[in-house]
């Protein structure tokens, strides 16, 4: 424990459970304090997770000088208001996705990551996947050749979270399936390309389902369940084209609900190669002494994603790394969602600077 990197996480909702049993793994971190406005729900957290100090006020764990890094697992809305708040206090930052709420929210963050000269991670584990891992691999290698279109395609049935809660109030959330479930992919189809320039977008968004909430037919509900009494004014589906520099595009298709069976992958279609990842084994569509050929790429597996994460995150802080997902590339996410949601509001192209 006393060469540990003492953690505090705030917000010990569903995924500051995660964060806390994906430190446990790692050697080199300990997580010493908890904090959630929900008193019962953080003394159960507590006993659940071993942890002893518990604050009810963010503020009071920030003060808390045994404390290091903290990980940020709160509603979308408090994302840059506590990771400020945690950069002025001199703390390092595990931020949970979305980075914030808009562009402009996620590039306060970075300067006051840069006032502080801390460490900021973003939390895009998908990246930390197995397969991923390995596509990265491929793509740095060339065998994907140059790469000019990527599809993202993650469709539910019927799988809006929390219908009435922060999830489905954009007030709090920001938005539908598009910046709940989207960054992901987004972010790691741009990490894994190497496109990081989307130039402009046109997409759309429909809300069908959610409203009115009693009509809702499903069969489970994340984060549920529902409350009929709260809100939900966010969209369910959004799909469109994202351009890169006129040289590349990726197509989208994103929902929480919609009279479809449901899939989720990301395609990314290269001069050389093609693959697909998500769905089925990782195999390379391409070519090999003048004939198609299918290479089905072996990979390891049971790999953590989470635990790789906060791996990669202690290391950062302790100046062994750098961070697993940078801030600057998730306000470049963030540029992208909120210039989907203008053009879908404006029904019309919408440039990205
Ligand atoms: N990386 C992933 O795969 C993944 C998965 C789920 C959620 N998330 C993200 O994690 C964040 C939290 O989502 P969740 O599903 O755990 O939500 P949740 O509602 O289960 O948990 C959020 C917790 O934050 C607490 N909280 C609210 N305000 C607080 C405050 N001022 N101070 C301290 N605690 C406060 C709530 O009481 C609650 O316990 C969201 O940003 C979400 O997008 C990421």
């Amino acid at each position: 424990m006393a060469n540990q990197v003492k953690v505090g996480i705030i917000g010990v909702g569903t995924i500051g459970s995660v964060h806390a049993d994906a430190y446990a793994k790692v050697a080199d971190a300990g997580v010493v304090a908890l904090c959630d406005i929900l008193p019962d729900r953080l003394r159960e957290k507590g006993s659940r997770h071993g942890v002893e100090k518990l604050y009810e006020n963010y503020h009071d764990l920030l003060a808390d000088p045994e404390i290091e890094a903290v990980s940020v697992c709160v509603p979308n809305d408090l994302h840059m208001e506590i990771a400020v708040a945690a950069f002025d206090a001199g703390k390092h930052v595990m931020l949970e996705k979305p980075m914030a709420m808009s562009t402009a929210q996620g590039m306060a963050i970075c300067a006051a990551r840069d006032r502080a000269g801390k460490v900021l991670q973003m939390g895009m584990v998908t990246r930390q996947r197995d397969e991923a891992q390995v596509l990265k691999e491929l793509i740095d290698n060339g065998d994907l050749g140059d790469i000019y279109h990527i599809r993202v395609v993650l469709t539910r049935r019927r799988g809006i979270p929390g219908l009435g809660g922060w999830f489905t109030t954009k007030a709090r959330s920001g938005g539908g399936p598009l910046i709940d479930i989207g960054v992901h992919y987004f972010d790691l189809t741009m990490w894994l390309s190497g496109l990081w320039n989307p130039t402009a977008v046109s997409a759309t968004i429909y809300s069908k389902f959610g409203s009115p909430m009693e009509n809702y037919h499903y069969v489970s509900m994340w984060a549920g369940p529902p409350d009929f009494s709260g809100v939900f004014d966010v969209e369910d589906y959004a799909c469109g084209t994202v351009r890169f520099g006129g040289k590349a595009s990726m197509n989208f298709d994103v929902s929480w609900a919609a009279n479809t069976p449901g899939e989720c992958y990301a395609e990314i279609l290269g001069t050389k190669g093609g693959v697909r990842m998500g769905s089925g084994p990782l195999t390379l569509l391409t070519e090999f002494e003048d004939r198609l050929a299918d290479i089905k790429v072996q990979h390891s597996t049971g790999t953590d994603p989470f635990a790789a994460e906060m791996t990669k995150y202690i290391a950062a802080v302790r100046g062994e790394g750098p961070p697993a997902a940078t801030g600057e590339e998730g306000v470049i996410v963030m540029k992208l969602i909120d210039a989907i949601y203008q053009s879908a509001h404006e029904g019309r192209e919408v440039a990205i600077d």
